[in-house]
């Protein structure tokens, strides 16, 4: 059966947000508004996979939900809402628990990272994390998932997890008169010149929020000075910016900061070249930090004015719930039947 085309992403409510989720993610996230149906979540649930402080939490929440209406999503044409709002996701996750394998599972890079080498004492739940990434997209029977080159890992992981269900429950499908393919392959959209931002401090490093140093990521509500200071901080090599893209090669911090700029002025790193390609590296920084001021400024100034009326946010986001929880619930009443739950 062909799958209605349909969007669907999330950002954790954990720390800052930070360039990398902005190009990486949601960048992405305002373009696909134009060419299909989006649902954009902020994941609580995830987030509590490590401790996070109660107080701090709804906060975050609020916050992540302030940066997609600042960067332009639109709430009333897409769905924009947070994850523990739709019960369904938890429900079908468990049954992915059970499809997916251990040995799957071991394989997850991003586990082995954040567990570090106390893994005894990680969360079952960071461990089983990527099979409520899986539910998230599948419970919509999303199709595309724009997405940071980080968790192409975990999409796969949902894609083999569709797979197996649709396989393991085939005869329970048909008897039940559902399409063959129950759950579809979601497909990463992972694309352009910034799909792995890097730490400005260390060019073979992650922007990440869990860096010590704020001096590695800009923060999407960093001020003017911050970002301008920042970029002119940003670790560097003594050669001058090459003109063709063959000599980024080995140059990782130059790469980064390439990509970055072409990320932000919509252009390929080609392009950027052409402009800045021997030059010095000064004159290139000063250029970054005037586009990045000039991008993030509005957004950082809009989220900050958006935060102050809490009220506003929630409503958006218990509307955004109450439209997922409608579709959530269809796929799940299918699932009851399919695994032989009996229900009501
Ligand atoms: P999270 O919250 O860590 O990051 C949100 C998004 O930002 C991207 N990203 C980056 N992209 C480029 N360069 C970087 N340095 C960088 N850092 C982060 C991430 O790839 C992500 O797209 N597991 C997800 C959230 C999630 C999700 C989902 C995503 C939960 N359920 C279902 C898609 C579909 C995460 O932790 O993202």
């Amino acid at each position: 059966m062909a799958f209605k085309q349909r969007v669907f992403s999330g950002v954790q409510p954990t720390g800052n947000l930070h360039l990398g989720n902005y190009l990486g993610a949601i960048v992405k996230f305002v373009a696909l508004q134009e060419r299909y149906d989006c649902i954009y979540c902020v994941v609580d649930l995830h987030a509590i996979t490590v401790w996070q402080d109660p107080v701090e939490l709804p906060r975050a929440t609020r916050e992540v939900t302030a940066a997609f209406l600042a960067c332009g999503i639109d709430p009333k044409k897409h769905i924009v809402f947070n994850q523990s709002q739709v019960a369904e996701h938890a429900e079908l996750a468990w049954i992915f628990n059970c499809v997916a394998r251990v040995g799957w599972l071991n394989r997850m890079t991003q586990f082995k990272e954040k567990a570090g080498k106390d893994r005894e004492n990680a969360s079952i739940g960071l461990y089983s994390y990527p099979t409520l990434m899986a539910a998230d997209i599948l419970v919509y029977r999303a199709t595309h998932v724009p997405v940071g080159e980080d968790q192409k890992q975990h999409l796969e992981l949902s894609r083999d997890i569709a797979q197996k269900f649709n396989n393991d429950f085939a005869d329970s499908i048909r008897a039940h008169g559902y399409d063959e393919a129950f759950f579809p392959q979601p497909e990463p959209l992972i694309q352009g010149p910034a799909t792995r931002v890097m730490s400005l401090r260390d060019g073979s490093k992650k922007m990440s929020k869990s860096e010590p140093s704020d001096y590695s990521r800009i923060n999407l509500t960093d001020s003017a000075d911050d970002i301008a200071q920042k970029i002119r901080k940003a670790k560097t090599d003594p050669e001058a910016l090459p003109s063709e893209e063959k000599g980024l090669e080995s140059r990782p911090e130059a790469d980064n900061l390439v990509g970055i700029y072409a990320a932000l002025a919509g252009t390929a790193k080609a392009d950027v070249l052409r402009q800045f390609g021997g030059g010095q590296f000064s004159a290139f920084k000063s250029a970054l930090a005037d586009l990045a001021v000039a991008k993030l400024g509005p957004v950082g100034a809009e989220m900050k004015r958006l935060v102050q009326d809490p009220a506003y946010i929630d409503s958006v986001l218990a509307d955004g719930a109450q439209r997922a929880r409608v579709m959530a619930s269809d796929t799940m009443k299918a699932v009851r039947d399919i695994v032989g739950f009996v229900h009501s």
